[in-house]
């Protein structure tokens, strides 16, 4: 059987499915590997290092495609929505494809990939458990894009993060407050303290006081009722508008008293909260810089324009929608293991199967046989229910949700 990655086609897209190092262990489980010719060059990876590594280099896209029982993706068709239609074209029956695929933004995608009979997983649907950890590149991108976040406002602040004591005079540190301490605002905060900053942050989920703290962050209080705010997956629900003007009200303070927000403040299939107000923005002293991580589902500063820089009364406010690309070395690095692991479920002994009694497979696989398979993409799409599957007993694959 052979496994295939080919150069991302989404626009400035750097990362890449497969490196070299993860090679070994897909030729260990009995699977070939094709590459097509320079899909590793934009992250630091030749063609002579997969060589080395076992993988055969093919000259196209469409050899891939054409050789490749199992396709590895970093943007599948609905997170690359023009340029993946063309793989469609190249698509075989029963193929399987995997990557991140965007099925509950994007149905519509998700059930074009059913029509061509190809077995679709979706990686932005690994559960949240213990055991999936390895294979969760919502997590491993989310690492890259909160470093990233920093160095992006460190780059465009006209102020130094660290605190200096020179000749010239004391340099007192940057203030940092980070809104949402998910896997993206936890690494922001490490990231800027290691770069000298002093930093605040604050999550709906109190919860996570203890891990701000742990990195040496502030935890900001604010009188505000946050028992229902976790949801049993971990995540953060989705607040009512009252809830959110009160936050905006107490928060207003804290973001005119720091020099950077990161915010990254998500609820998962929403639209993400706006919780900085035009109006918190000019009061912010001018120079200050903002950096939204929500940019794509809306930011959480309503003057956030993806992927765009807008100045307002000196504050710049940047809303980049793919920072995992602008490290595409360790990003592909980390999405590869994760992918690599994710495959050895559905690949035992060199042969395909899908072990739907495990939940990481169950929830991943998004088409199947002709059909969207997956219960939340077929409701989104508004299709009834497929009968249920026989029940099953009980597996040790259960697991408590939300355990980072
Ligand atoms: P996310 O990207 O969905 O959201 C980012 C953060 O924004 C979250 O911490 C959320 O609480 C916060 N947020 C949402 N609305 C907000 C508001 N109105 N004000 C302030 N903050 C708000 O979250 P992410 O980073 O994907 O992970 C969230 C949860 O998932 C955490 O509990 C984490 O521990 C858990 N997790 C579990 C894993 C596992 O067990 N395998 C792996 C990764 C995460």
């Amino acid at each position: 059987m052979i496994v295939g990655a080919a150069k991302e086609t989404f626009p400035n897209e750097r990362r890449v499915a497969l490196v070299p190092a993860v090679i070994p262990t897909l030729t260990k489980a009995g699977l070939a590997v094709v590459i097509e010719t320079n899909a590793g060059l934009a992250a630091g990876f030749t063609d002579a290092q997969f060589q080395e590594k076992g993988a055969e280099i093919v000259a196209s896209r469409a050899e891939v495609f054409e050789k490749a029982d199992i396709v590895l993706q970093v943007r599948a068709l609905g997170q690359n929505p023009e340029a993946g239609k063309a793989d469609l074209g190249l698509m075989k029956p029963a193929q399987v494809i995997v990557g991140l695929a965007d099925p509950l933004g994007s149905p519509a995608e998700a059930q074009a990939l059913a029509q061509k009979g190809v077995t679709a997983f979706a990686m932005e649907l690994v559960p949240r458990i213990t055991r999936a950890q390895s294979m969760d590149v919502l997590s491993s991108q989310a690492t890259v894009a909160g470093y990233r976040a920093v160095l992006l406002a460190a780059a465009t602040l006209p102020r130094m993060f660290p605190m200096f004591m020179t000749a010239a005079g004391t340099i007192s540190p940057a203030r940092v407050f980070v809104i949402g301490a998910g896997v993206a605002g936890l690494q922001a905060i490490a990231t800027a303290k290691r770069l000298g900053a002093k930093v605040e942050a604050y999550d709906v989920r109190p919860a996570v006081a203890e891990q701000i703290e742990s990195l040496g962050g502030k935890f900001v209080r604010f009188e505000l009722e946050t028992a229902q705010a976790e949801d049993q997956g971990g995540y953060a629900r989705e607040q009512s508008e009252e809830f959110l003007h009160k936050q905006r009200e107490a928060m207003g303070k804290v973001v005119a008293g720091n020099d950077v927000v990161i915010s990254t403040a998500a609820v998962p299939g929403k639209k993400a909260p706006v919780l900085v107000t035009e109006a918190m923005v000019r009061n912010m002293d001018p120079g200050s810089v903002i950096v939204d991580l929500a940019a794509a589902t809306g930011g959480n500063c309503e003057l956030t324009r993806a992927d765009e820089c807008v100045v307002a009364d000196g504050v710049t406010i940047l809303g980049p929608t793919n920072l995992p690309s602008e490290a595409p070395y360790h990003a592909s690095q980390m999405y590869a293991k994760n992918v690599v692991t994710f495959l050895m479920s559905i690949v035992k002994e060199g042969k395909l199967v899908f072990p739907m009694d495990d939940e990481v497979v169950r929830d991943t696989m998004v088409a199947r046989g002709g059909e969207v398979v997956n219960p939340r993409v077929r409701e989104a799409l508004g299709l009834a229910p497929l009968a249920a599957p026989a029940p099953t007993a009980p597996t040790a694959t259960t697991e408590k949700k939300g355990e980072a």
